[in-house]
This record gives C-alpha cells, structure tokens and sequence, in this order.
C-alpha cells in the first residue's frame, strides 16, 4: 500500500512515501536557521513555516517516489505529542487530503513511529537491515521525551522507566546553550566531543533507586537535572579561573546568545566539556537500560529518536556484549515522514482508520506505564 506520511511535530517539516516497509521518498525540510537565533524551537515560527511549506515538502515527496497524488494509497500524519499548532498543520494538511482523494487516513502516536523506525528499508536495498522481533527493549531518546519502554507489537509499547525530569536531548540541547557549543546542541556536541577527552570531567550520575511517590520501585527511572546543573555550574569555576576573560555582560548562569561560545573556555576545553558530558549523559540511560534487559531477560534493543544518531551511544551499544542492538540509519533518527509512513501502513493494513474529528494533542497518548 502506497502511504503518504506527514510529521510536523516540531521544526521539521517533513513527509515521505512507504509501501510494503520500504522508503520510496523522504524529504525532510528543516527549519533550524528560522530557530537557531533563539536557540530553541519557537513554537509560533514553527507552526507558521509549516503552513509556508507543507504543500511543497509533500508535493517533493510525491514527485521523488515517482507518484502522482491519485496513486497515494493511504495517510499518516503525527497526531501527537509535540507542538500543538504545528501538529495541526500537518494533521489538518492530512486530513484535507485524504478527504479529497478519498483514501484512508491515519492519525499516529510520534514516538511510536520513532521505535518503529529501525523496521524501514531503503528502497534498492530491501534485502538489507536487521528487523527486530518483538519483544525488544525501546531505547527511546529524543529532544522532548526519553524513555526505555518493552515493545510487545508495534503499538503495544510499556514503559518500563522513563525521565523524571529532562529528557536526553533537551539536556544535550540546554548544556550546548549554555556554553555556547552550536545549535542544535546534540549533534554539536557529538562532533565536538570527538576531539575531547571523556575521562576529563567527572559529572555525577543521579541516584534514583528509590521507592517514588506511589510507594512501587523505579528502577529504570533516570533524571538529567542533577547531570546539567554540575556541567553549567563547571562553566562558572572556567570563569572564575579566567576572571580576565569578560563573561560577556550576562548574569551568573546566563546562557550565552546566538551561539558564541564562552569565552571562558579554550577549544581543548570545550571538547573536554563536550566529552564528558556526553559519555556521563549516555550511562545514565545505559545503566537503567542494562538494568531493564537484565531483569526482563529481553536481549534485543531498539532505538529510535534524533539522539539515537550519537555516535557515543551507537558504539558503546555495539560493542556491549550480550545484547543484540538495532539503530534506525542515522536519517530516519530524528524526525522525519518515513517513520510516520511505516507505521501508518501497518494501522491502514490492518483495517484502523481514523475519525476525520481526530485532533491533535500536545501530550503523549500511546504508552501504558508498568513498575515491576
Ligand atoms: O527526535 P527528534 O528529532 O525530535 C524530537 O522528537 O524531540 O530529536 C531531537 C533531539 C534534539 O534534542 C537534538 O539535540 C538531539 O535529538 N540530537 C542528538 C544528536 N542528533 C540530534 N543528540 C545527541 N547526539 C546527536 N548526534
Ligand atoms: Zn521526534
């Protein structure tokens, strides 16, 4: 079945075309420049770009898969979580066409189109890839959630721990801010963190085997406050070392603007930073993941997410004996239309349809949660 899938969740604007699980286009327009001065998404740009180039961004991926729009089969559109008036745009964008062409819709669950991500193949390459059985462990790492989940089918996802606090790449993004390290700062980070030294910073990992509020175990539960705060507070002690170095005319704690980084630090030293925040940031989900898969006994991991492209993560889980470990190739890692696509396929196949009344919702819809 020919699907159009359609993500506008946050600043990519993006959609693409699957059928039988292979990607025939995927075409991603990304409004990094329209944010990177205010380093951060800002959710009116967002929703407004859009509105600008949806119908170009869908009619590229059309164009790409060779089809006409009568061809398309299907659509799936990210319903939620994200941004609420960007979700609209597309969801809204997905609607109008199915209603016009008369074709089933979709309306899906963003984060469970990221852990199904890894089950895509390129097209000309079908014969390649690895593809999970279920059940998998989900490793999913993202800019706005984090959490490691036991995947039963691909819809039938429980999180088994999650963060209490930040998610992953929002704490890549924050410390990247802060130092002035590029945006957006996972990425950043990870190229920077190539030339630094991991073992030169000592960051705390959180201690959170506690029993939570409703009295059960969190063991897989994690939390990157306590990680972020000890990195921001080290650029303060860079500051105070090199007191002759303004700090730019901002505040104690102050993020530094348009991505200058801290004078306060050498290009050795940011990559140091770098290193070692990225190395203690990927153990903290490590050691509730390893955790998870030694209790549960499920030895297959998927991950799926914009951080699932780290490099740190993807080699520190390859080379982890015992466990068998699937990442999505690195373009279908953040967000993008294929993922929507593939799992929409899957829902339209099996006969679910969505209400044209199916609105968009800003909060995530799609897990159950379970303590052991
Ligand atoms: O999945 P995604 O594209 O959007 C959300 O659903 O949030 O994830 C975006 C996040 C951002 O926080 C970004 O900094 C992070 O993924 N990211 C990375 C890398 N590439 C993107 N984090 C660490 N290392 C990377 N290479
Ligand atoms: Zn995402």
């Amino acid at each position: 079945m020919k699907v159009l899938g359609i993500e506008t969740s946050c600043d990519e604007c993006a959609a693409a075309v699957v059928e039988n699980g292979v990607v025939l286009s995927n075409v991603v327009a990304t409004q990094i420049p329209f944010h990177a001065k205010y380093q951060g998404v800002v959710p009116e740009i967002a929703s407004r770009m859009h509105t600008r180039w949806i119908y170009g961004v869908v009619d590229r991926a059309l164009k790409d898969a060779g089809l006409k729009p009568h061809d398309v089969e299907g659509l799936a559109v990210t319903a939620h979580p994200g941004l609420l008036g960007s979700l609209l745009v597309g969801l809204h964008f997905g609607k109008a066409f199915a209603w016009a062409r008369d074709i089933p819709y979709i309306a899906v669950d963003h984060l469970l189109a990221h852990l199904y991500a890894s089950r895509l193949r390129r097209a000309g390459a079908e014969e390649e890839g690895v593809y999970p059985d279920y059940p998998f462990l989900g490793l999913l790492v993202s800019g706005g959630h984090s959490a490691i989940c036991r995947a039963d089918d691909f819809d039938d996802i429980t999180v088994l721990g999650t963060t209490i606090d930040d998610a992953v790449g929002e704490a890549f993004d924050k410390v990247a801010k802060f130092y002035g390290l590029g945006y957006p700062g996972g990425a950043a980070i990870d190229r920077l963190a190539q030339t630094g030294d991991s073992g030169a910073f000592k960051f705390p990992m959180p201690n959170l085997y506690k029993k939570g509020r409703d009295g059960k175990d969190h063991p897989y539960d994690f939390s990157y406050s306590g990680l972020k705060t000890a990195v921001v507070n080290q650029l303060e002690q860079f500051r105070v070392k090199k007191p002759e170095i303004p700090g730019g005319g901002r505040r104690q704690g102050e993020p530094l603007r348009g991505g200058a980084v801290s004078p306060a630090l050498s290009g050795g030293e940011a990559a140091d930073i770098a290193a070692s925040f990225q190395k203690t940031a990927v153990e903290i989900l490590l050691r509730g993941l390893f955790r998870a898969a030694a209790d549960t006994g499920i030895t297959t991991v998927v991950a799926g997410g914009g951080v699932a492209a780290n490099s740190y993560l993807r080699s520190r889980l390859a080379g982890q004996g015992g466990l068998r470990t699937i990442f999505p190739p690195p373009e279908l890692c953040g967000d993008n239309g294929a993922m929507v696509a593939g799992i929409g396929e899957r829902y339209l196949l099996r006969g679910d349809r969505s209400a044209l009344s199916e609105t968009a919702s800003a909060r995530v819809r799609a897990f159950r949660r379970s303590y052991p």
